[in-house]
Protein backbone atom coordinates (compact mmCIF):
# COMPACT_ATOMS: atom_id res chain seq x y z
CA UNK A 1 0.00 0.00 0.00
CA UNK A 2 2.60 2.43 0.84
CA UNK A 3 4.81 1.42 -2.03
CA UNK A 4 6.63 4.51 -3.58
CA UNK A 5 5.18 5.25 -7.17
CA UNK A 6 7.14 8.72 -7.59
CA UNK A 7 9.52 11.14 -5.82
CA UNK A 8 9.91 14.41 -7.39
CA UNK A 9 12.56 17.51 -6.44
CA UNK A 10 13.14 20.78 -6.53
CA UNK A 11 15.18 23.69 -5.57
CA UNK A 12 12.84 26.40 -2.94
CA UNK A 13 13.91 29.28 -0.82
CA UNK A 14 15.20 29.24 2.72
CA UNK A 15 14.07 32.00 5.26
CA UNK A 16 17.73 33.39 4.20
CA UNK A 17 16.76 33.24 0.46
CA UNK A 18 18.84 30.58 -0.14
CA UNK A 19 17.81 27.80 -2.60
CA UNK A 20 17.11 23.92 -0.74
CA UNK A 21 16.12 20.83 -1.75
CA UNK A 22 12.27 20.35 -1.53
CA UNK A 23 11.31 16.62 -2.22
CA UNK A 24 7.37 15.47 -2.82
CA UNK A 25 6.95 11.42 -1.93
CA UNK A 26 3.90 9.77 -3.92
CA UNK A 27 2.67 6.16 -2.98
CA UNK A 28 0.43 3.62 -4.90
CA UNK A 29 -2.59 3.74 -2.26
CA UNK A 30 -2.16 8.03 -3.27
CA UNK A 31 -0.38 9.21 -0.26
CA UNK A 32 1.37 12.15 -0.42
CA UNK A 33 4.70 13.59 1.15
CA UNK A 34 6.71 16.65 0.83
CA UNK A 35 9.32 18.04 3.25
CA UNK A 36 12.20 20.91 2.60
CA UNK A 37 15.55 20.52 4.11
CA UNK A 38 16.68 22.94 6.29
CA UNK A 39 20.53 24.52 6.45
CA UNK A 40 22.87 25.62 9.12
CA UNK A 41 25.15 28.47 9.28
CA UNK A 42 27.10 27.37 12.56
CA UNK A 43 27.28 24.05 11.02
CA UNK A 44 29.49 21.80 12.91
CA UNK A 45 32.74 20.00 11.57
CA UNK A 46 31.88 16.45 11.85
CA UNK A 47 27.98 16.80 10.15
CA UNK A 48 27.13 15.29 7.38
CA UNK A 49 27.34 16.73 3.72
CA UNK A 50 24.95 19.24 2.77
CA UNK A 51 26.07 20.12 -1.28
CA UNK A 52 24.66 22.58 -3.75
CA UNK A 53 20.81 21.86 -3.83
CA UNK A 54 21.16 21.98 -7.66
CA UNK A 55 24.04 19.45 -7.70
CA UNK A 56 22.21 17.26 -4.03
CA UNK A 57 19.32 17.18 -6.49
CA UNK A 58 21.02 15.85 -9.75
CA UNK A 59 22.71 13.47 -7.58
CA UNK A 60 19.47 11.97 -6.14
CA UNK A 61 17.84 12.24 -9.39
CA UNK A 62 20.36 9.56 -10.99
CA UNK A 63 20.84 7.54 -8.05
CA UNK A 64 18.28 7.14 -5.06
CA UNK A 65 15.10 8.04 -7.21
CA UNK A 66 15.64 4.67 -9.21
CA UNK A 67 16.41 2.69 -5.88
CA UNK A 68 13.09 4.11 -4.48
CA UNK A 69 10.33 3.72 -6.90
CA UNK A 70 8.68 0.90 -6.99
CA UNK A 71 11.03 -0.65 -4.63
CA UNK A 72 10.91 0.51 -1.18
CA UNK A 73 7.57 1.41 1.27
CA UNK A 74 7.27 4.57 2.47
CA UNK A 75 5.56 3.32 5.45
CA UNK A 76 8.93 1.77 6.43
CA UNK A 77 11.29 4.19 7.31
CA UNK A 78 14.04 2.19 7.78
CA UNK A 79 13.49 0.88 4.67
CA UNK A 80 13.48 3.64 2.75
CA UNK A 81 16.52 5.50 4.71
CA UNK A 82 18.65 2.18 3.72
CA UNK A 83 17.86 2.44 0.38
CA UNK A 84 19.19 6.60 0.67
CA UNK A 85 22.61 5.10 2.57
CA UNK A 86 23.17 2.60 -0.60
CA UNK A 87 22.76 5.40 -3.44
CA UNK A 88 24.65 7.31 -1.35
CA UNK A 89 27.47 4.74 -0.71
CA UNK A 90 29.82 7.62 1.84
CA UNK A 91 29.24 7.63 5.37
CA UNK A 92 28.91 11.41 5.21
CA UNK A 93 25.80 11.73 2.59
CA UNK A 94 28.58 13.16 0.34
CA UNK A 95 27.19 11.83 -3.00
CA UNK A 96 23.91 12.36 -2.29
CA UNK A 97 23.95 15.40 -0.07
CA UNK A 98 22.57 15.21 3.26
CA UNK A 99 19.90 18.12 2.26
CA UNK A 100 18.60 16.06 -0.98
CA UNK A 101 18.99 12.81 1.91
CA UNK A 102 16.40 14.78 4.60
CA UNK A 103 14.45 16.15 2.29
CA UNK A 104 13.53 12.34 0.96
CA UNK A 105 13.62 10.81 4.15
CA UNK A 106 10.94 13.51 5.47
CA UNK A 107 8.62 12.95 3.01
CA UNK A 108 8.76 9.33 2.77
CA UNK A 109 7.73 9.94 6.25
CA UNK A 110 4.94 11.66 5.64
CA UNK A 111 3.81 10.12 2.46
CA UNK A 112 3.92 6.73 4.69
CA UNK A 113 1.61 8.52 7.87
CA UNK A 114 -0.99 10.06 4.40
CA UNK A 115 -1.55 6.58 3.17
CA UNK A 116 -2.48 4.60 6.68
CA UNK A 117 -4.15 7.95 7.89
CA UNK A 118 -2.42 8.69 10.80
CA UNK A 119 -0.88 11.97 12.29
CA UNK A 120 2.57 12.24 11.29
CA UNK A 121 4.01 12.01 15.12
CA UNK A 122 2.08 8.83 15.77
CA UNK A 123 3.21 7.64 12.68
CA UNK A 124 6.91 8.08 13.80
CA UNK A 125 6.70 7.75 17.58
CA UNK A 126 3.83 4.44 17.16
CA UNK A 127 0.24 4.17 18.55
CA UNK A 128 1.35 4.79 22.10
CA UNK A 129 1.76 8.39 21.24
CA UNK A 130 -2.17 8.41 20.43
CA UNK A 131 -2.41 9.35 24.32
CA UNK A 132 0.35 11.70 24.74
CA UNK A 133 0.27 13.68 28.25
CA UNK A 134 4.23 15.21 27.92
CA UNK A 135 4.88 17.89 25.29
CA UNK A 136 8.08 19.17 24.57
CA UNK A 137 8.71 22.85 25.97
CA UNK A 138 9.94 25.51 23.29
CA UNK A 139 13.13 26.44 23.95
CA UNK A 140 12.12 30.22 22.36
CA UNK A 141 15.88 32.20 20.77
CA UNK A 142 15.07 35.77 22.05
CA UNK A 143 18.24 37.32 21.72
CA UNK A 144 21.79 36.41 20.28
CA UNK A 145 24.42 37.05 17.36
CA UNK A 146 27.32 34.61 16.94
CA UNK A 147 27.14 33.40 13.14
CA UNK A 148 23.86 34.35 13.37
CA UNK A 149 24.27 38.68 13.34
CA UNK A 150 26.84 40.62 12.98
CA UNK A 151 27.66 43.41 16.03
CA UNK A 152 25.65 41.25 18.13
CA UNK A 153 26.39 39.03 21.29
CA UNK A 154 29.25 36.54 21.18
CA UNK A 155 27.23 33.89 22.41
CA UNK A 156 24.78 32.46 19.60
CA UNK A 157 20.82 32.21 21.57
CA UNK A 158 19.37 32.93 24.34
CA UNK A 159 16.79 31.03 24.82
CA UNK A 160 13.26 31.54 27.18
CA UNK A 161 12.05 28.03 28.96
CA UNK A 162 8.45 28.54 30.08
CA UNK A 163 9.20 25.34 32.36
CA UNK A 164 6.12 25.41 34.18
CA UNK A 165 3.67 26.76 31.34
CA UNK A 166 0.33 24.55 31.98
CA UNK A 167 -0.11 23.78 28.26
CA UNK A 168 2.48 23.84 24.74
CA UNK A 169 0.09 27.12 23.67
CA UNK A 170 0.73 28.83 27.21
CA UNK A 171 4.56 27.88 26.34
CA UNK A 172 4.51 29.16 22.81
CA UNK A 173 2.73 32.06 23.72
CA UNK A 174 4.96 33.13 26.42
CA UNK A 175 7.70 32.80 24.21
CA UNK A 176 6.35 35.20 22.36
CA UNK A 177 5.83 37.55 25.07
CA UNK A 178 9.65 37.27 26.28
CA UNK A 179 10.53 37.72 23.17
CA UNK A 180 8.31 41.37 22.85
CA UNK A 181 9.70 42.01 26.31
CA UNK A 182 13.53 42.10 25.44
CA UNK A 183 11.84 44.75 23.12
CA UNK A 184 10.67 46.69 25.56
CA UNK A 185 14.12 46.72 28.08
CA UNK A 186 16.18 47.07 24.89
CA UNK A 187 14.21 50.51 24.27
CA UNK A 188 13.77 51.07 27.85
CA UNK A 189 18.27 51.27 27.57
CA UNK A 190 18.10 53.32 24.59
CA UNK A 191 19.59 50.21 22.17
CA UNK A 192 18.25 49.71 19.03
CA UNK A 193 18.56 46.04 17.60
CA UNK A 194 17.77 44.21 14.26
CA UNK A 195 16.93 40.52 14.20
CA UNK A 196 19.28 37.61 13.46
CA UNK A 197 18.37 34.89 11.05
CA UNK A 198 16.16 32.67 13.72
CA UNK A 199 14.09 36.02 14.33
CA UNK A 200 16.15 36.58 17.93
CA UNK A 201 17.01 40.34 18.57
CA UNK A 202 20.48 41.00 17.82
CA UNK A 203 21.64 44.18 19.77
CA UNK A 204 24.74 45.87 19.87
CA UNK A 205 25.69 44.41 23.26
CA UNK A 206 27.57 42.29 25.26
CA UNK A 207 26.96 39.12 27.02
CA UNK A 208 27.18 39.94 30.03
CA UNK A 209 24.48 42.81 29.50
CA UNK A 210 22.25 40.18 27.12
CA UNK A 211 22.19 38.26 30.95
CA UNK A 212 20.37 41.07 32.42
CA UNK A 213 18.25 41.97 29.33
CA UNK A 214 17.35 38.69 29.37
CA UNK A 215 16.26 37.92 33.04
CA UNK A 216 14.67 41.21 33.06
CA UNK A 217 12.51 39.80 30.37
CA UNK A 218 11.56 36.56 31.24
CA UNK A 219 11.35 38.15 34.56
CA UNK A 220 8.37 40.58 33.23
CA UNK A 221 6.68 37.44 31.58
CA UNK A 222 7.03 34.94 34.31
CA UNK A 223 5.60 37.45 36.70
CA UNK A 224 2.08 38.51 34.24
CA UNK A 225 1.54 34.45 33.28
CA UNK A 226 2.14 33.31 36.36
CA UNK A 227 3.96 30.28 35.90
CA UNK A 228 8.12 29.82 35.70
CA UNK A 229 10.12 30.53 33.17
CA UNK A 230 13.90 29.76 33.11
CA UNK A 231 15.88 30.84 30.07
CA UNK A 232 18.94 28.83 28.89
CA UNK A 233 21.99 29.43 26.23
CA UNK A 234 23.46 27.99 22.88
CA UNK A 235 26.81 29.09 23.48
CA UNK A 236 27.86 27.47 20.00
CA UNK A 237 31.30 27.82 21.51
CA UNK A 238 32.89 26.29 18.45
CA UNK A 239 32.38 29.53 17.12
CA UNK A 240 34.81 31.70 19.74
CA UNK A 241 37.30 29.30 19.73
CA UNK A 242 40.62 29.58 18.55
CA UNK A 243 42.52 26.05 18.76
CA UNK A 244 45.81 27.39 17.58
CA UNK A 245 45.65 30.34 20.76
CA UNK A 246 43.73 27.56 22.82
CA UNK A 247 41.44 30.58 24.08
CA UNK A 248 37.57 30.95 23.60
CA UNK A 249 36.84 34.69 21.93
CA UNK A 250 34.08 36.81 23.31
CA UNK A 251 34.24 40.37 22.08
CA UNK A 252 37.24 42.10 24.00
CA UNK A 253 37.57 38.94 26.25
CA UNK A 254 39.64 36.07 26.27
CA UNK A 255 38.71 33.02 28.40
CA UNK A 256 41.08 29.65 29.11
CA UNK A 257 39.42 26.17 28.29
CA UNK A 258 39.29 25.86 32.15
CA UNK A 259 38.29 29.52 32.51
CA UNK A 260 35.20 28.70 30.00
CA UNK A 261 34.15 25.86 32.13
CA UNK A 262 34.08 28.39 35.07
CA UNK A 263 32.03 31.44 33.75
CA UNK A 264 29.41 28.68 32.27
CA UNK A 265 29.47 26.83 35.51
CA UNK A 266 29.20 30.25 37.68
CA UNK A 267 26.06 31.12 34.92
CA UNK A 268 24.54 28.18 35.15
CA UNK A 269 24.16 28.95 39.04
CA UNK A 270 23.62 32.80 39.00
CA UNK A 271 20.74 32.55 35.95
CA UNK A 272 19.22 29.04 37.09
CA UNK A 273 19.90 28.02 33.45
CA UNK A 274 17.66 25.29 32.38
CA UNK A 275 19.71 24.05 29.53
CA UNK A 276 23.23 25.04 27.90
CA UNK A 277 24.65 23.80 24.54
CA UNK A 278 27.68 23.23 23.18
CA UNK A 279 29.46 25.73 25.83
CA UNK A 280 32.71 24.39 25.03
CA UNK A 281 34.72 23.11 21.39
CA UNK A 282 32.88 20.38 19.09
CA UNK A 283 36.32 18.45 20.58
CA UNK A 284 36.61 18.89 23.89
CA UNK A 285 35.01 16.11 24.97
CA UNK A 286 36.64 15.70 28.37
CA UNK A 287 35.66 19.63 29.17
CA UNK A 288 32.22 19.09 28.51
CA UNK A 289 32.64 16.04 30.89
CA UNK A 290 33.85 18.03 33.90
CA UNK A 291 31.30 20.83 33.08
CA UNK A 292 28.62 18.12 33.13
CA UNK A 293 29.83 16.60 37.22
CA UNK A 294 29.46 20.38 38.08
CA UNK A 295 26.57 21.35 36.36
CA UNK A 296 24.68 17.86 35.53
CA UNK A 297 22.43 17.51 38.19
CA UNK A 298 20.61 21.12 37.61
CA UNK A 299 20.73 21.75 33.62
CA UNK A 300 20.75 20.11 30.53
CA UNK A 301 24.32 20.33 29.05
CA UNK A 302 23.62 19.37 25.60
CA UNK A 303 25.98 18.39 22.41
CA UNK A 304 25.09 20.12 19.11
CA UNK A 305 27.84 20.53 17.10
CA UNK A 306 30.11 17.97 19.82
CA UNK A 307 27.41 14.83 18.68
CA UNK A 308 26.37 16.11 15.69
CA UNK A 309 23.32 13.75 15.96
CA UNK A 310 25.80 11.14 15.20
CA UNK A 311 25.70 7.65 17.11
CA UNK A 312 29.56 6.93 16.91
CA UNK A 313 30.10 10.35 18.35
CA UNK A 314 27.24 10.06 21.43
CA UNK A 315 29.26 6.67 22.12
CA UNK A 316 32.12 9.08 22.91
CA UNK A 317 30.22 11.43 25.22
CA UNK A 318 28.65 8.53 26.93
CA UNK A 319 31.57 6.81 27.48
CA UNK A 320 33.46 9.56 28.99
CA UNK A 321 30.33 11.23 30.77
CA UNK A 322 30.41 14.41 28.12
CA UNK A 323 26.76 16.00 28.62
CA UNK A 324 23.54 15.01 29.51
CA UNK A 325 21.60 15.25 26.44
CA UNK A 326 21.82 15.50 22.59
CA UNK A 327 21.01 18.10 19.76
CA UNK A 328 18.84 16.35 17.48
CA UNK A 329 19.09 17.86 14.06
CA UNK A 330 17.80 15.26 11.06
CA UNK A 331 19.81 17.20 8.92
CA UNK A 332 23.06 17.14 10.08
CA UNK A 333 22.98 12.91 10.14
CA UNK A 334 20.66 12.68 6.69
CA UNK A 335 18.03 10.74 7.71
CA UNK A 336 15.08 9.99 10.39
CA UNK A 337 15.92 6.80 11.19
CA UNK A 338 19.78 7.90 11.69
CA UNK A 339 18.03 10.72 13.78
CA UNK A 340 15.67 8.05 15.78
CA UNK A 341 18.59 5.84 16.49
CA UNK A 342 20.49 8.45 17.96
CA UNK A 343 17.61 9.28 20.20
CA UNK A 344 17.43 5.52 20.92
CA UNK A 345 20.65 5.42 21.69
CA UNK A 346 21.02 8.62 24.32
CA UNK A 347 17.74 7.12 25.98
CA UNK A 348 19.93 3.98 26.96
CA UNK A 349 22.26 5.74 28.44
CA UNK A 350 19.67 8.27 30.58
CA UNK A 351 20.22 11.08 28.29
CA UNK A 352 17.91 13.68 27.06
CA UNK A 353 17.28 13.89 23.48
CA UNK A 354 16.18 17.63 22.17
CA UNK A 355 15.05 18.26 18.83
CA UNK A 356 16.23 21.61 16.78
CA UNK A 357 15.29 23.83 13.49
CA UNK A 358 18.27 25.02 12.08
CA UNK A 359 18.79 28.91 11.16
CA UNK A 360 18.13 28.40 7.28
CA UNK A 361 14.41 27.19 7.66
CA UNK A 362 11.67 26.64 5.44
CA UNK A 363 7.61 26.00 6.43
CA UNK A 364 8.44 22.51 6.84
CA UNK A 365 6.45 21.09 10.46
CA UNK A 366 8.49 17.66 10.79
CA UNK A 367 10.55 18.52 13.75
CA UNK A 368 7.38 19.47 15.48
CA UNK A 369 6.17 16.28 15.36
CA UNK A 370 9.73 14.22 15.71
CA UNK A 371 10.00 16.38 19.24
CA UNK A 372 6.78 14.69 20.05
CA UNK A 373 6.98 11.57 18.55
CA UNK A 374 10.20 10.68 20.80
CA UNK A 375 8.75 12.64 23.85
CA UNK A 376 11.64 15.36 23.76
CA UNK A 377 11.90 17.53 26.63
CA UNK A 378 12.40 20.79 24.50
CA UNK A 379 12.24 21.78 21.34
CA UNK A 380 14.42 24.59 19.61
CA UNK A 381 11.91 26.21 16.83
CA UNK A 382 13.02 29.91 17.39
CA UNK A 383 10.20 32.18 18.58
CA UNK A 384 8.50 34.38 16.09
CA UNK A 385 8.77 34.66 12.03
CA UNK A 386 6.85 32.68 9.61
CA UNK A 387 9.52 29.64 9.18
CA UNK A 388 9.58 29.23 12.93
CA UNK A 389 5.76 29.74 13.84
CA UNK A 390 5.07 27.11 11.14
CA UNK A 391 6.37 24.40 13.38
CA UNK A 392 5.43 26.54 16.66
CA UNK A 393 1.79 26.19 15.77
CA UNK A 394 1.41 22.97 14.12
CA UNK A 395 3.14 21.65 18.02
CA UNK A 396 -0.22 23.37 19.46
CA UNK A 397 -2.29 21.52 16.58
CA UNK A 398 -0.96 18.27 17.71
CA UNK A 399 -1.15 19.06 21.63
CA UNK A 400 -4.66 19.50 20.73
CA UNK A 401 -5.14 16.57 18.36
CA UNK A 402 -3.71 14.20 20.88
CA UNK A 403 -5.39 14.86 24.23
P1 LIG B 1 22.73 26.50 12.87
O1 LIG B 1 22.51 27.00 14.35
O2 LIG B 1 21.45 25.97 12.37
O3 LIG B 1 23.19 27.76 12.19
O4 LIG B 1 23.81 25.46 12.96
C1 LIG B 1 21.66 26.40 15.25
C2 LIG B 1 22.40 25.81 16.39
O5 LIG B 1 23.64 25.96 16.50
O6 LIG B 1 21.77 25.18 17.23
ZN1 LIG C 1 23.69 24.82 18.50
Amino acid sequence: MTLVEAVSLRRVLDSRGNPTVEADVLTEAGGFGRAAAPSGASTGEFEAVERPPSEAIAAAREHAVPRLVGAVHAGNQREVDAALHAADGTDDFSELGANAAVAISMAAAKAGADTVGLPLFQHLGGSFRGAQTTFPTPLGNVVGGGEHAAEATAIQEFLAAPVGAPSVAEAVFANAEVHAAVADVLDERGIAAAKGDEGAWAPPIDDAEAFEVVDEAVDRVAEARGFEIRFGLDVAASEMYDADAEVYRAGDTERTPAEQRDWIAGLVDEYDLAYVEDPLDETDFDGFAELTDRVGDRTLVCGDDLFVTNVERLDRGIETGAGNSILIKPNQIGTLTDAFDAVERAHRAGMDAVVSHRSGETEDTTIAHLAVATDAPFVKTGTVGGERTAKLNELVRIAEDAV
